[in-house]
């Protein structure tokens, strides 16, 4: 294809310089964006006089029909073509003569590129937005049947202290709360319009960008021209907000690659969302909880990626910035499937109260209990904490726990214990004992489900 640059050179260029240059195989993705672009363009030219309402109306037609015809697939992208927006331009030019050519006026691919992709990636944030919602809202339908199943709760992967299975998952709720606000708020930077900025220094015609911006669903427009076409904090911001959402659907991966292992036994995942072996029949791999912990390195890389190719830039629009797509897209197209396999497997996976609770019963996690009864009784708690490490000591001398060890024995630690040290040291009271707000009592997974599942409704 001719090069609609031509004119000082002869816009001949060799096949492997076109080749490297081209950026049509990853940017054509965006063309309903571009198309939407120019006819705001046009129309806005037209309103402000700089071209005439014929040829406007010929251009906004002949994108119309561009539309058109690449949704139904009647239209090829050229691979040979250098973008998405010198294809556009060139078919319209084919399709309707002169008047294609007055499109490009007050305008330039620079400001044309950072319009389109911030217009695309605000599209892809409004999906990512309602599947993070939709697996909050499975993560709390899996809590709130959960909210008397009592697991250990961990610290140094070491049994620690009883909590509901509903506390652990709300903790994870919690989180995804967070990342819907953070992607809101980046969407809320995203949406100004930079078009109107034109190569770097704006131009000299009367043009309305306010009018463009408006017509194209943004809040308001960039009010630098060097920034507009050099700024891509947009990328960079979501994909750190993305990175952040990965790494807690990473952490939650590993728990449950954990929890579905022999060694623990708290959770079976459905066969739809497992893979065996080629070798070993017994096995039952959780690979979907593998490759989202996988992912997330990849995530991670494309933000790194971006941050390493923008952090040597001059100011304003370098070649170099054309490597923003790829990173980006790739970004969001790992998150979205991310997403969607998560939710399928936490909301069909089996949860095994028999085992969490079998867990709960060992590991001597209702030990701080024990000395927080002594302290009630009068005893400072570091002297407490003390006689409740010699008398796990000796439980486990004695194969028992503490629900089992006798009355006499424990008052040969001390008078202050009495019948009631059995009360104190049952799972079910530790976890309702554990008042305070934030911890695992029913009331309090009750108000933590209602914060978030206000977060979560469409
Ligand atoms: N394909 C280019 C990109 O993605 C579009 C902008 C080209 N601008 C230019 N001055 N060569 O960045």
């Amino acid at each position: 294809m001719a090069k609609m640059w031509a004119g000082l050179t002869s816009g001949e260029t060799s096949k492997i310089a076109d080749d490297f240059n081209s950026s049509i195989s990853f940017d054509a993705r965006m063309y309903e964006q571009d198309i939407k672009g120019s006819m705001a363009h046009a129309a806005m030219l037209a309103a402000r006089e700089i071209i005439s309402r014929e040829d406007a109306d010929q251009i906004i037609s002949g994108l119309e029909g561009i539309l058109t015809d690449l949704r139904e697939g009647t239209l090829p992208v050229d691979p040979e073509a250098e973008d998405i927006h010198m294809f556009v331009e060139q078919v319209l030019t084919e399709r309707i003569g002169d008047a294609g050519k007055k499109l490009h006026t007050a305008r330039s691919r620079n400001d044309q590129v950072a319009l389109d992709l911030r217009m695309y990636l605000r599209d892809e944030t409004d999906r990512i937005l309602p599947k993070i919602r939709k697996l909050g809202r499975s993560i709390c339908t899996l809590a709130s049947s959960h909210m008397e199943t009592i697991l250990p709760g961990y610290t140094h992967l070491q049994r620690a202290q009883p909590v509901t299975f509903a506390h652990h998952l709300l903790a994870y709720a919690m989180m995804l709360t967070r990342d819907l606000d953070r992607l809101q708020d980046c969407r809320r930077r995203m949406n100004l319009s930079p078009i109107g900025s034109c190569a770097l220094a704006g131009t000299t015609y009367d043009t309305d960008r306010r009018m463009e911006a408006g017509a194209l669903g943004f809040d308001g427009i960039t009010l630098n021209s060097m920034d507009g076409v050099s700024d891509r904090d947009f990328c960079v911001e979501l994909m750190s907000a993305l990175s952040i959402l990965m790494m807690h659907l990473s952490r939650f991966s590993e728990e449950i690659i954990l929890w579905s292992s022999w060694e623990f036994r708290f959770i079976e995942l459905s066969p739809d969302y497992t893979t065996g072996s080629s070798i070993m029949p017994q096995k039952k791999n959780s690979d979907m909880a593998e490759l989202v912990r996988g992912k997330t390195g990849r995530v991670y890389g494309d933000l790194m990626a971006l941050l390493t190719t923008l952090k040597g830039l001059p100011l304003a629009y370098n070649k170099d910035m054309q490597e923003d797509k790829e990173a980006v897209f790739d970004a969001v197209d790992t998150v979205k499937m991310c997403l969607d396999v998560f939710d399928g497997m936490v909301s069909t996976m089996n949860v095994r109260a028999d085992h969490m609770k079998e867990a709960a019963g060992k590991g001597f996690i209702n030990a701080t209990d024990l000395a927080d009864y002594l302290v009630r009784k009068g005893l400072p708690f570091r002297d407490a904490y003390k006689i409740s490490g010699r008398i796990v000591r000796d439980c486990m001398e004695q194969n028992l726990v503490l629900e089992t060890f006798p009355l006499d024995s424990y008052r040969s630690y001390s008078d202050l214990f009495e019948q009631d040290i059995y009360e104190a040291v049952d799972l079910k009271n530790c976890v309702e004992k554990r008042i305070s707000e934030g911890g695992p009592s029913k009331a309090s997974a009750e108000q933590q489900l209602s914060y978030a599942s206000r977060f979560f409704t469409e």
